[in-house]
């Protein structure tokens, strides 16, 4: 079996830590017995780009079991969990390809080994399998029976292709799954953000100026977990609606070149690119601290700040000061890259359970309805949705109240008023 990894020794840890994380996953569980029983994926190549992380760990143990020849490879430069390839290689043999902290031309070899295989479904996390596949590797194209992604950018990117008619197979949005992008952007971002920024820097949020860029499902997550660490909570936006909503959410709301001058903390989670730029690092106070926790490394532009600054240095494990010419100190952290998968250890198993558990069940319904998909991005089926929501719940132990026959007439009926 053909993989590169950091360390094969590693994974004894690595098992451990995917075994913890498979404890709070209830509903891929669920779902991992039927495949295993069922082999629905039987036959099926799949390559997947995804944050490899010990919940992605047990993703890809149920995607295996359920017939499918799996292979994995990162999404992200920073985000491997080293200990969890080597366990996946040893102990579930599955060939990954990740290295934590891999250069951009190792990482897109990596992608490159993924799709050797030539997979019959990708599985993506910002759609690099689906873009390598259109540009370098078009020749496999017709292998394809579709692709899931699993975030914003990556949906972004798809329609776009699909709006230019360049998409060349079905893909499934998992990320605008309700059971996905309502937990895992909103409470999986709020918290693991959280988390990085405090695991690389140890400071104290209560009482800072927290600035958070972009109002988005990640952003409100953000904002709300920030207010409860008692940071003062500023938003940046530059949709009037998501404005409004986050002033009415009870967050001041102003433009980034004023938040600027007071931020203690930033984060971006825009998708967009130089969103802080320049003209805002020289606004900055001294110590402010920028981080990133939106899928790719363009939100904060960091060639800007390495040509302000005099000088830099590494202070802490993924905190990197600037010293610019004013003598003022800016740190960047984990290189603009993700934060929470890169200083922390991404979103908790608690909500990545259903965010995986819509991949596992895309991936068999792009199977099962090959014949019937145009080349164009699907949300997840709404039964698939609810499902997964009610087994949650249910895993939770919550029951929930139904609809009286009575009542279910009610909602259908336009006649009736008061
Ligand atoms: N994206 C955000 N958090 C993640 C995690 N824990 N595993 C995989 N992908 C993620």
């Amino acid at each position: 079996m053909e993989f590169d990894i950091k360390d094969l020794n590693l994974a004894q840890k690595g098992k451990h830590r995917i075994e913890w994380a498979g404890r709070f996953m209830p509903v891929l569980e669920s779902i991992k017995q039927k495949f295993a029983k069922e082999k629905p994926l039987k036959g099926v190549r799949l390559s997947a780009c995804l944050h490899v992380t010990s919940e992605t760990g047990n993703l890809m143990e149920v995607l295996k079991l359920g017939g499918a020849e799996v292979v994995l490879t990162a999404s992200n430069p920073l985000s491997t969990q080293d200990d969890v390839s080597a366990a996946l290689v040893k102990y579930y043999k599955i060939p990954v390809f990740a290295i934590k902290g891999e250069n951009d031309k190792t990482y897109y070899q990596h992608i490159n080994q993924a799709l050797d295989v030539r997979p019959h479904i990708t599985m993506d996390d910002g759609a690099d399998l689906v873009s390598m596949l259109h540009s370098k590797r078009k020749n496999q194209l017709p292998d394809i029976i579709g692709g899931t992604e699993e975030t914003t950018t990556g949906v972004i990117r798809l329609k776009s292709m699909a709006q230019a008619k360049v998409l060349s197979y079905p893909v499934i949005a998992v990320n605008d799954a309700k059971t996905k992008h309502l937990f895992d952007n909103r409470y999986g971002t709020g918290q693991s953000t959280l988390d990085g920024i405090l695991r690389a820097t140890n400071i104290l949020l209560a009482g800072l100026n927290f600035v958070v860029v972009g109002y988005g499902w990640c952003g409100r997550g953000v904002a709300m977990r920030a207010r409860g660490a008692g940071s003062l909570v500023i938003i940046c936006e530059v949709d009037p609606l998501k404005a409004l909503e986050a002033v009415m959410d009870g967050f001041q709301v102003m433009p980034l070149k004023d938040a600027a001058k007071l931020g203690d903390v930033f984060v971006t989670v825009t998708g967009d690119k130089n969103v802080i730029d320049t003209r805002h690092f020289s606004a900055m106070k001294d110590g402010a601290i920028i981080a990133n926790s939106g899928h790719f490394n363009v939100e904060i532009n960091i060639p800007g700040l390495r040509s302000l600054a005099k000088k830099k240095r590494l202070t802490r494990e993924f905190v990197e000061e600037f010293i610019l010419e004013d003598g003022r100190k800016l740190y960047l952290l984990a290189d603009g890259r993700l934060v929470n998968l890169s200083a922390a250890e991404g979103h908790p198993a608690m909500v990545m359970d259903m965010s995986f558990a819509n991949q596992a069940l895309s991936a068999l319904h792009l199977l099962n309805s090959a014949d019937k998909l145009e080349n164009k991005v699907y949300g997840v089926p709404t039964e698939i949705d609810e499902e997964i929501a009610r087994v949650k719940l249910d895993t939770m132990g919550i029951k929930i109240d139904k609809l009286s026959v009575e009542q279910k007439k009610y909602l259908a009926d336009w006649k009736e008023g008061t």
